[in-house]
């Protein structure tokens, strides 16, 4: 998060200063300028005021699994569905807000839903069939319609949501290979070579990438081709 906020100060420090350049061949620091307009007036002048009647706070939906997620403890109802909390929390820590797309509601709806979001994030589970996998499909591809048409719309996809996509995208269901890891810590190797530029390991500092090929900091919890949580 400390990243992000930096990168558009940053930005607009550069527009600042290059345009203070051309103005003149000297270049001020803020605090040289008291004299000059204030800085708080000059400071990113460039940037557009943020519209005070608009949350830019981007909105994520998180798609509900079957089951009420405590294994009947709380509902054996068939149309029961639950998103964990987690998740939510993990959207939330970023900045988004969120909101449920519930797997087993009316498409129309689920749809619409789809058409207020900024972003999707597929959790965690178990179900690899039926009617949640087409659901996980549909939407996929409504996304890829989206960035295709140019809309920047990124989809999160943890566990069983990546391993959907990886079944969707080569239109194999039996592309998983078995794998069998409940509740167990491991380090993480990366393949020799790989390139992380664009990934979510981009942004981790080079220390705890370091630190993750030494230490058991990843936990493992797939269980032979039917259930995969992930936890940070
Ligand atoms: C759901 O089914 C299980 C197994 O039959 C049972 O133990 C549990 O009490 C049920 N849960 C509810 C909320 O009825
Ligand atoms: C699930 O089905 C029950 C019984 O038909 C109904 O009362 C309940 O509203 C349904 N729940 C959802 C989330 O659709």
């Amino acid at each position: 998060p400390r990243n992000c906020l930096w990168i558009p100060i940053l930005l607009c420090l550069f527009n600042e200063l290059s345009f203070a350049e051309a103005e003149s061949s000297t270049i001020l620091l803020p605090s040289q300028q008291h004299n000059a307009d204030s800085v708080s007036t000059t400071f990113c002048a460039h940037c557009p005021a943020p519209d005070p009647s608009l949350n830019y706070r981007p909105v994520i939906g998180i798609l509900s699994h079957p089951g009420d997620g405590a294994s009947g403890r709380l509902s054996n109802a068939t149309n029961a569905s639950y998103i964990s909390a987690s998740y939510v929390k993990f959207a939330e820590s970023g900045g988004a807000r969120v909101i449920p797309l519930i797997f087993n509601e009316p498409e129309e709806i689920l749809f619409e839903k789809l058409e207020l979001v900024n972003g999707i994030l597929y959790t965690g589970g178990w179900a690899k069939s039926g009617l949640y996998y087409d659901i996980v499909e549909k939407i996929f591809k409504k996304i890829l319609e989206k960035n295709d048409a140019g809309d920047h719309f990124p989809v999160y996809a943890i566990c069983l949501g990546f391993e959907l996509l990886s079944m969707i995208v080569s239109e194999d269901r039996n592309i998983l290979e078995t794998f069998d890891r409940a509740n167990q810590a491991s380090t993480l190797q990366f393949v020799k070579n790989i390139n992380i530029e664009g990934t979510l390991f981009q942004r981790f500092p080079p220390e705890l990438l370091k630190k993750l090929s030494t230490d058991c900091l990843v936990m493992q919890n797939h269980h032979v081709r039917k259930l995969c949580f992930m936890y940070g």
